[in-house]
């Protein structure tokens, strides 16, 4: 083992992810499961959190013995939220990633939707990440190489019909990662967005209300391919990524011709009937 320190400055060198303690929320299916996983194989420390303990459990059976621990709840609550950060503080001795990738989603028009639908996207993936993240900052300010990770959407670029509360809580996390990013520069603590496209999970059968419509049907990145884009992320310390070809020519076509995107989705909701919020699958 070489004894020579490195010429580099810890932020210009690739971050290195064994020994990392890192906080996972959603890390009962898809792709948090998947992100939890990767990382507990690199090495890392993984303290996982969803509401499902079952799913949990099986998670800190299937990774290497004793890489991750478990906290069942419901990020939506803010005493979840701080026991989360006490546990990162007690069990792990620290936090150097906060990772937040629990989030749930809702279809329908905008105006038949309920009072509550809103309340509930909002909350799961935009106030409780939002919250999260300013809790453990205290934890992250003291670690070496810092970073927050923040799993948004392609549809936080740009929002889609049928999809309105979900398409602005992912934008306004966008937002809040561009603005944590640059007050948390002096601090060293990196924040990494990751705009995902179509991803094979549980993602349709978690909705908080509607159903999957007919048209947003297509083919899917596997969530360990997106985790292992999250982590590529990590280790290059990428500001932001959109993983798959999907992804990267929706939000370049939602840049540069949102008129024509606009046009193709109107085109394919002109076939469902006014009002109906649950199309046939
Ligand atoms: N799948 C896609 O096509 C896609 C596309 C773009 C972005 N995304 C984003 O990717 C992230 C991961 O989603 P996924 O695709 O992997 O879907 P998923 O398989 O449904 O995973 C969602 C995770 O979030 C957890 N969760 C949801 N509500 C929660 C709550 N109130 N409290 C605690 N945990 C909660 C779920 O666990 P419990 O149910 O056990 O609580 C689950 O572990 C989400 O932020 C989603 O918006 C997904």
């Amino acid at each position: 083992m070489s004894t020579v320190p490195s010429v580099h400055p810890p932020r210009l060198r690739r971050r290195r992810l064994a020994g990392l303690r890192v906080l996972v929320t959603g890390g009962s299916s898809g792709v948090g499961r998947a992100l939890a996983l990767a990382l507990a194989n690199r090495g890392g420390r993984v303290l996982a959190a969803a509401r499902r303990a079952d799913r949990l459990a099986s998670l800190a059976e299937e990774a290497p013995a004793g890489s991750i621990i478990v906290e069942a709840g419901d990020v939506t609550n803010a005493d979840f939220r701080a026991r989360l950060c006490g546990v990162a503080a007690e069990r792990l001795g620290g936090l150097d990633i906060c990772a937040s990738v629990a989030g749930s989603g809702a279809v329908g028009p905008f105006r038949d939707a309920s009072a509550e639908t809103l309340d509930r996207i909002m909350a799961v993936n935009f106030l409780a990440p939002a919250d999260l993240v300013r809790r453990c900052l205290p934890l992250l300010e003291v670690a070496a190489d810092p970073a927050i990770v923040l799993v948004g959407s392609i549809l936080g670029h740009h929002p889609l019909p049928w999809h309105g509360e979900y398409c602005a809580a992912k934008a306004a996390l966008r937002s809040l990662a561009t603005t944590l990013r640059i007050e948390l520069a002096p601090r060293n603590i990196d924040v990494l967005l990751a705009s995902l496209g179509p991803t094979e999970s549980e993602f349709w059968e978690g909705l908080v209300a509607g159903r999957r419509a007919s048209w947003s049907r297509g083919r899917q990145m596997p969530a360990t391919q997106a985790a292992a884009a999250i982590v590529a992320g990590l280790e290059c310390r990428r500001r932001e990524i959109l993983p798959g070809w999907r992804a990267k020519g929706y939000a370049l076509a939602a840049r540069f011709a949102p008129g024509i995107v606009d046009a193709i989705t109107a085109r394919r909701l002109s076939g469902v009937p006014p009002g109906r919020q649950s199309p046939a699958p």
